[in-house]
């Protein structure tokens, strides 16, 4: 049973978050057999759910017909823990922004899946993959996918190479993401941020700053950025997308790698994330949400 990697084809993703569920739903759309193992069984239920309301919302937009989201449901198996990952041949770790829950996931994985060729790939914003692939017996195999939110919406994928990551490795998921997901992908150095988050969270950090100091109000912010520079969405809304205990999580690894004041995470966004307020998932961040 060895990898080969034009045919990965059994997928298995840990944690059923917003971002877990989004790369849950790609893969299940994309054909592939696809295991969700999330921390139990309440929390494996909601991952479904999760899913459902998307494929649910990609038919009512026209992006998909009525029995290929049924079909890409019926190919999820949602599970309350990691053993039923035994037989894949990729799996991607998509849980908690934080170093321990990470290792600790990557240090099970390395017991559980079987082929000891089998790729351990992870989700991360910003933690090193060296950190990850040391928790394992196979840093060689272990490798960063970093995928956008919305997952089924945004087409780009980092492919993240640490020092010990194989040429093979990198190819397989990079063939992986391209022609089984169908999303681009470019390539980054394991550098907290990498490409993407490494321009993007001083941007949200300064907006938080703009939005603490009074400088500016909350919608200015947002309706400056999407009004006069045509972004989809201003910086105050995507960090409520994002989760504001997320950009937090990634400011603190940024700050913690290149101790750039530009990355310290401000105060007031310290004090949402004690406060509960993570943005759309809580209801609530610098908008309220129905
Ligand atoms: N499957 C397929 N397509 C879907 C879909 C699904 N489940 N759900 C929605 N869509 C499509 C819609 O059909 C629509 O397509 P068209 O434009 O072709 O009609 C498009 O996605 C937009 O959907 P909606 O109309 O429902 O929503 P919207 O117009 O309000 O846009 C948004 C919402 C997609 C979030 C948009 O505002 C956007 O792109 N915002 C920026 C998001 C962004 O920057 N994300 C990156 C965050 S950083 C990150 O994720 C990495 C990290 O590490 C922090």
């Amino acid at each position: 049973m060895t990898t080969s990697i034009a045919s990965i084809h059994r997928v298995g993703i840990v944690g059923g978050g917003q971002m877990g569920a989004g790369i849950a739903e790609v893969c299940a759309r994309a054909g592939l057999d696809t295991v969700v193992a999330e921390s139990d069984a309440t929390a494996a239920r909601a991952a479904r759910e999760r899913v459902a309301i998307s494929l649910e919302r990609a038919v009512q937009r026209g992006k998909l017909d009525r029995m290929s989201a049924e079909d890409a449901l019926a190919r999820l198996v949602f599970t309350g823990g990691l053993e039923d990952l035994a037989d894949r041949q990729l799996v991607i770790e998509a849980v908690t922004e934080n170093p321990e829950a990470k290792i600790e996931v990557f240090a099970g994985l390395d017991k559980i899946v079987a082929d000891p060729e089998a790729i351990l790939a992870t989700n991360t914003s910003a933690i090193p993959i060296m950190r990850l692939g040391m928790a394992t017996g196979r840093a060689d195999r272990v490798v960063g996918l970093h995928f956008f939110n919305p997952v089924p919406v945004l087409p780009l994928v980092e492919v993240v190479s640490s020092l010990h990551t194989s040429r093979d490795t990198l190819d397989a998921v990079e063939t992986f993401a391209r022609d089984a997901l169908g999303k681009t992908t470019v390539r980054s150095q394991d550098r907290a941020g990498f490409v993407v988050n490494a321009l993007l969270i001083p941007y949200l950090l300064s907006a938080i700053r703009m939005a603490e100091s009074g400088f500016a109000a909350p919608e200015d912010v947002d309706a400056g950025m999407e009004l006069g520079c045509a972004h989809p969405m201003g910086p105050l809304k995507l960090a409520d997308l994002i989760g504001l205990d997320t950009v937090a999580a990634i400011a603190e690894s940024l700050y913690e790698e290149f101790k750039e004041p530009l990355y310290a995470p401000p105060p007031l966004l310290q004090r949402m994330v004690q406060a509960g307020l993570l943005g759309r998932k809580s209801g609530r961040g610098f908008h309220t949400y129905g």
